[in-house]
């Protein structure tokens, strides 16, 4: 798997392991992303979702001279997490690194899975760094490991004129949790500490997310970078070349899928023939 061998930075020395005050992990973030594009950075110990808060400043900031601009909000617990869909988040309170990230990319709604999978990407790419963790993308933008969800990712933006306004993405990863987790859960999710055999440092992995999206970014604003990111993100991928179930509202569709075209699109071989979906839920089948 690529290991982001153009990364224009260094990485900075890994903070001591959490938990860490709250102010000092506030401080070890800000001085660790001091040179990217990111100069409003928070850790809150509790919110309802840091989707939302990143959204409403967004609202507010516009009468203001200046406005809002480019940030990361990260807290330990959210009281109303959303997930993708409509669905709710769950975080057992220390447990998830639970972050969002605010963009303001000059492009049309069309491109903006290219933002989700560079978070998703520097996202796997942290966990590896940092745990020691390989992680796999699932379609659209989760993170698996051995088969289980790692991390979600949910983008929400604001669109005027054809035009993307600003983008909110945020991404809800399992870090340290408890043996008890919600029974449905239990057989679906996965968290780092279960694979790397102990406690992961949350703010480190939220440096190196962070530090790896901002090279991604600049990546993917340079030559033939759309092209280049996807092409990454084919090769972390955990589902090209899985049979899949696809989720339709009129029954679902079972394939192998083969591609993720340019506009974002899964590209799955069901019986011979290649057909795109956007935006359906999918589940890896398990190997015979
Ligand atoms: C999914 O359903 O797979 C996406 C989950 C995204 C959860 C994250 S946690 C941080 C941010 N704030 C939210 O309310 N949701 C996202």
């Amino acid at each position: 798997m690529d290991s982001r061998s153009e990364d224009p930075q260094a990485r900075p020395p890994t903070p001591a392991a959490s938990p860490m005050p709250l102010v000092e992990r506030v401080t070890a973030l800000r001085a660790g992303l001091a040179d990217t594009r990111f100069a409003q950075v928070d850790w809150v110990a509790e919110t309802g979702s840091t989707n939302r808060d990143l959204l409403e400043e967004l609202r507010a900031g516009a009468a203001v001279s200046g406005g809002a601009g480019p940030a990361v909000l990260i807290t330990d617990h959210q009281t109303a997490g959303r997930g993708t869909k409509g669905r709710s988040w769950f975080d057992p309170p220390g447990g998830s690194l639970l972050m969002s990230v605010r963009l303001f990319p000059d492009v049309a709604p069309g491109q903006l899975h290219l933002f989700t999978m560079a978070l998703s990407l520097a996202a796997a790419e942290a966990c590896f760094e940092v745990a020691g963790v390989d992680v796999g993308l699932k379609w659209p933008n989760d993170l698996f490991v051995a088969d289980r969800k790692l991390a979600g990712v949910l983008a929400e933006s604001s669109v005027r004129g054809g035009r993307v306004e600003a983008l909110v993405i945020g991404i809800g990863m399992n870090v340290n949790w408890p043996t008890e987790v919600p029974a449905e859960l239990a057989d679906t999710a996965v968290a780092l500490n279960q694979v790397a055999g102990g406690e992961v440092d949350r703010v480190a992995l939220a440096l190196a997310s962070v530090r790896g999206l901002e090279a991604e970014l600049r990546l993917l604003e340079g030559p033939g970078g759309p092209e280049r990111l996807l092409e990454r993100c084919r090769q972390r991928s955990a589902t090209l070349g899985r049979r899949v179930r696809v989720e339709l509202a009129d029954g679902p569709l079972v394939g192998t899928a083969v591609d993720i075209a340019a506009d974002g699109q899964l590209v799955v071989d069901i019986n011979g023939e290649r057909r795109p979906f956007a935006a359906a839920d999918i589940t890896h089948l398990r190997l015979a």
